[in-house]
């Protein structure tokens, strides 16, 4: 049942008619509260509350699968947007975005100027950017277009995800980075990919163990309170430093936890905004059922 539920919200989150539906509207069905909202003041002062709660954050400014050339300057303005607030308000944040949201998925050359437009003015003020990870099918031309901007600018990482059986060959190719390790939010084939859950969280221990062994920085991103304690025994027994990781959470998840554990360690929040929220949401639904809670209460309160 759980595995009909996945791929139905997955199904869901690329349909393209609910997609441009969406964009109409603000946020709707309970997403306000893993969305910071619509805009870029909104985002601002969810990041200074968070800020003061010792949390950093990684900006979403959502968008993905995009085929327009038009539509990707107009993500990669809003992005430059973004990096000039982070700049002139001195926060404590970096960007977080999508490759196909700049046009990966139809001219690499169009996309890659984009990239380096957005890359290279974060390094002036000293931004990371992060390449999240999206489906195996741009997984490789977005690892490529990383690893030329990271040739000129040392201020570029990307994610790794644990279901692919050849993560471990990813990390490795990527040990001088900053990492951000998850397990996996797309629907991938079997041939590449594991599908049952305790293969992908013994995978995910592996990686996580091998990137703080081995590599320079990493994100452990994960809700899974499991995980979470195998690392804070990793870290312990094996005298990690903790400038060499941080934990990282979606905004809106296990916010308790987040910020308890805010006090202990490095702590990052991801923060999605915009008005293309409708995919992300879904897949969040499509990882655990149970936050169908949201759009029920949602519901229910109005
Ligand atoms: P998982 O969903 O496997 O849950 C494990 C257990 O944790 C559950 O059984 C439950 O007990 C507990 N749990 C989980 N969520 C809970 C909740 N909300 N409340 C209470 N208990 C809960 N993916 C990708 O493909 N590319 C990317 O670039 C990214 N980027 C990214 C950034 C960040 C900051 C995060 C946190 C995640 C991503 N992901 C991602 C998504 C990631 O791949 C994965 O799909 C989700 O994090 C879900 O897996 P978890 O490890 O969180 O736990």
């Amino acid at each position: 049942m759980a595995v009909n539920l996945r791929d139905f919200f997955i199904a869901l989150s690329e349909n393209k008619v609910l997609i441009a539906g969406a964009q109409k509207f603000g946020l709707r069905l309970g997403a306000q509260s893993v969305v910071a909202g619509t805009n870029v003041d909104e985002v601002v002062k969810t990041i200074k509350r968070l800020n003061n709660q010792n949390i950093s954050c990684t900006v979403d400014n959502l968008g993905e699968f995009v085929f327009e050339e038009a539509e990707a300057l107009e993500a990669k303005k809003n992005i430059l947007n973004v990096i000039e607030v982070i700049h002139a308000e001195k926060l404590d944040a970096h960007i977080s975005l999508k490759p196909t949201q700049l046009g990966l998925n139809f001219d690499k050359e169009f996309c890659y100027n984009n990239l380096r437009d957005i890359v290279g003015t974060a390094h002036k003020y000293g931004i990371f950017i992060n390449f999240d990870t999206e489906t195996h099918e741009t997984l490789y031309e977005s690892f490529d277009l990383m690893e030329r901007l990271h040739e000129e600018f040392d201020n570029v990482g990307t994610v790794i995800q644990s279901y692919f059986f050849n993560a471990q060959e990813n990390i490795e190719r990527f040990k001088d980075y900053r990492l951000r390790i998850v397990k996996g939010a797309y629907k991938e084939p079997a041939d590449l990919a594991y599908t049952d859950k305790a293969d992908i969280d013994a995978n995910y221990l592996k990686l996580i163990e091998y990137h703080l062994l081995h590599g320079k920085f990493t994100s452990i991103a994960t809700h899974d309170h499991n995980v979470i304690a195998h690392v804070e025994k990793f870290v312990k027994e094996n005298n990690i430093s903790h400038d060499k990781f941080e934990f990282q959470m979606l905004y809106g998840f296990r916010t308790e936890m987040q910020e308890d554990l805010a006090t202990q360690y490095n702590f990052c929040t991801y923060l999605p905004f915009g008005k293309d929220w409708y995919g992300y949401f879904m897949r969040r639904l499509a990882e655990r059922p149970q936050n169908m809670e949201l759009v029920v209460k949602q519901v229910f309160n109005k």
